[in-house]
């Protein structure tokens, strides 16, 4: 089984470990130009960003090639939006010609950080039984079953997912502070390779996903967002450690 995730702050690589198989990053196949996926299963694993898959996801699921007899989609999500991403991602593989056989969600931490106190959402997830809910999904994928996720959106505008990518990333920008370290995690953890540190000081390139990964690892705290809640609180998964996302994400090794 070959699991091919993608992850900004640790929550898909969490699902992905779990379900064990041969862990292959999104970003880091992207960077080799490696477009060719077989197996007996095979699995892909995002986060929802802005009720689909971040632009990079969509990206490689209109180029890659999957040969197997059981392919899978698995997202997490923080709020809303997982049928919607889920959908989208199954027609593409669909107007391609690539049958999907199962579709499901896990309910995490949310990471969008400007839209609310970072520290208030982790006290409210901190009871969800993730575990339970990834070991279903995981006995499920092991039989092979088959399944499509079918939920209701929870609005009825139309292309939800383009008036909320648009937005968001019109009115959030990310915003670089004086007491930059220099410690570069923020170029390490970008999973476009769009961060470039010159003179100590971190410049953005224009292929940024807005995954956020740069502030949520940022360890002084210098990159933030405008009208953030509570500029403080930042997320990380508290079972991946910073040096996994980097070996996920990292566009210049
Ligand atoms: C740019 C962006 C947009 C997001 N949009 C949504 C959304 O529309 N619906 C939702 O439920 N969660 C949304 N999220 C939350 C993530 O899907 C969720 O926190 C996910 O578990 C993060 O996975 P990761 O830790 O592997 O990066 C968004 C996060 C980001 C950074």
């Amino acid at each position: 089984m070959k699991i091919l995730y993608y992850t900004s702050t640790g929550n898909n690589l969490f699902i992905a470990k779990h379900f064990g198989g041969d862990l292959i990053s999104i970003p880091q196949l992207v960077k080799a130009n490696e477009f060719n996926i077989e197996d007996d299963a095979v699995g892909i694993i995002f986060p929802v960003f802005f009720a689909t898959s971040p632009k990079l996801i969509r990206e490689f699921v209109e180029k890659v090639n999957i040969k197997t007899d059981y392919l899978f989609l698995i997202t997490s999500y923080g709020r809303d939006g997982d049928q919607n991403a889920l959908r989208i991602m199954k027609e593409t593989f669909n107007k391609r010609g690539i049958n999907v056989n199962y579709t499901n969600s896990v309910l995490m931490v949310d990471n969008f950080l400007p839209v609310f106190d970072m520290a208030d959402e982790i006290e409210l997830k901190k009871d969800l039984n993730i575990i339970d809910e990834i070991e279903k999904i995981k006995d499920d994928i092991l039989t092979k079953k088959e399944y499509i996720l079918d939920k209701e959106l929870f609005t009825d505008v139309e292309n939800i997912e383009v008036v909320l990518e648009t937005t968001m990333t019109e009115k959030y920008h990310i915003q670089v502070g004086e007491d930059c370290s220099g410690c570069e995690v923020c170029t390490k953890v970008c999973p476009r390779g769009n961060i470039e540190l010159i003179d100590e000081k971190p410049y953005f390139g224009d292929t940024c996903d807005f995954c956020l990964g740069c502030i949520h690892h940022c360890k002084t705290h210098t990159l933030t967002i405008n009208d953030e809640a509570n500029p403080n609180e930042r997320y990380r998964n508290p079972n991946i450690k910073l040096s996994e996302i980097i070996k996920s994400n990292w566009q210049r090794v």
